[in-house]
């Protein structure tokens, strides 16, 4: 029987797998998952697990924080003598965190296929560590899965060979459509005393917007003005909880924000679904809002995902608190049609497992 490992390791990569693991049930695969511990706190990691079904991952590296090196070494180190012991005929790797060039760099020099779903796309911003992992890994992969037809030009303008690229569409939107019942059902919003379609929700954690005391400074005073409006709502990344902290950004003229936990994955879909408005930096976020048909304000100077902005609901705004309310003002409560990108379904896991399975 053949079999695929997965590795993961960070929030976004676990949309991601959860999908493609119950794609691979049924067939004559076994499939292995190993979780470097990027993220290890229960709100980061087992949290999703559960909210999406996945099985406790064969092996945990138990990697935690560092700096980009350390993390990076800790998860090659690690990982190498399991993938060696394991000898797997595939390896896929998910999105653009740092589990995901340390793995391809691991299996690529053991001489195992490497698949890297969510391959293709580019920012163009080489400031993002997040970049360098996409290029890194699209270059060492054989199997590239892309969300959209812009990834396929990115590809193909680098000089990668058409038939190791695979349009197969967006896997987080194989969560989202799998959750949204879930999700709807929990009512989020009304047990955050809310009403649909009245509130803002935010997330916020790249090192540019955060980890510069300016910017957030900026950042959280527009948040705080946009209360005027309606509540907002801020779940808080650690990474975003500390620089608070250490900035001592908590003082009372932000009281008017709510600022929470991070959420779970189904608290999160429901509070976006149902949303007058989101304003984010994550890249995920830009894609479910724009399959949801919620505006997004997404507080970049570029996006890897130009779809969301040319297709879907979403704008890119300077991280300034002058730029960021009149453009929250603007687009507060201007909902549109849900899911019109080709191939953001549901159905990519199946896509993927019909590629690799054969
Ligand atoms: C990582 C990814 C980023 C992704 C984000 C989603 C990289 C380079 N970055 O950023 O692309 O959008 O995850 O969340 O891979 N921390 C905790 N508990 C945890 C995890 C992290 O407290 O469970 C804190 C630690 O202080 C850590 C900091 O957050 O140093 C940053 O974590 P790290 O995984 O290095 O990067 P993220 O900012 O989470």
């Amino acid at each position: 029987m053949k079999t695929i490992l997965s590795v993961v390791g960070a929030r976004p990569n676990f949309m991601k797998l959860a999908p493609l693991h119950r794609a691979l049930q049924g067939r004559a695969v076994r499939h292995v998952i190993v979780h470097t511990g990027q993220h290890y706190d229960a709100a980061m990691s087992q949290a999703f697990f559960a909210d999406l079904g996945i099985p406790d991952p064969h092996y945990n590296l138990g990697v935690g924080s560092g700096s980009h090196a350390q993390q990076t070494a800790e998860i090659i180190q690690r990982l190498e003598p399991v993938v060696s012991q394991d000898r797997p005929d595939l390896v896929l790797v998910y999105g653009d965190v740092n589990s995901t060039v340390a793995a391809a760099l691991v299996v690529a020099k053991l001489g195992i296929a490497l698949g890297h779903v969510e391959a293709g796309l580019r920012s163009g911003d080489w400031s993002m560590p997040e970049e360098i992992n996409r290029i890194v890994t699209d270059r060492l992969s054989q199997l590239l899965f892309t969300p959209s037809s812009d990834a396929n030009e990115n590809l193909r303008a680098e000089g990668v060979d058409a038939g190791r690229i695979h349009l197969v569409g967006n896997i987080m939107i194989d969560s989202l459509v799998a959750m949204l019942p879930r999700a709807a059902a929990l009512d989020a919003p009304g047990r955050h005393g809310l009403r649909p379609h009245q509130y803002a929700i935010v997330t916020l954690h790249r090192p540019s917007n955060v980890d510069d005391p300016e910017t957030l400074s900026e950042l959280m005073g527009g948040l705080e003005d946009l209360t005027a409006r309606g509540p907002v709502l801020f779940p808080v990344h650690p990474r975003t909880r500390r620089r608070i902290d250490e900035f001592r950004l908590t003082s009372s003229s932000h009281n008017g924000l709510r600022l929470l936990e991070p959420m779970g994955y189904v608290e999160m879909l429901g509070l976006m679904a149902s949303a007058a408005l989101v304003i984010t930096d994550s890249g995920g976020v830009q894609e479910e809002t724009s399959y949801l048909g919620i505006p997004c304000l997404t507080a970049r100077p570029n996006t890897e995902r130009p779809i969301t902005v040319l297709r879907g609901t979403n704008r890119l705004i300077p991280s300034r608190r002058a730029a960021l309310v009149p453009a929250a003002l603007e687009a507060w409560g201007r909902l549109a049609s849900r899911g019109n990108i080709e191939l953001w379904d549901g159905c990519t896991a199946c896509r993927i497992a019909e590629v690799v399975n054969v």
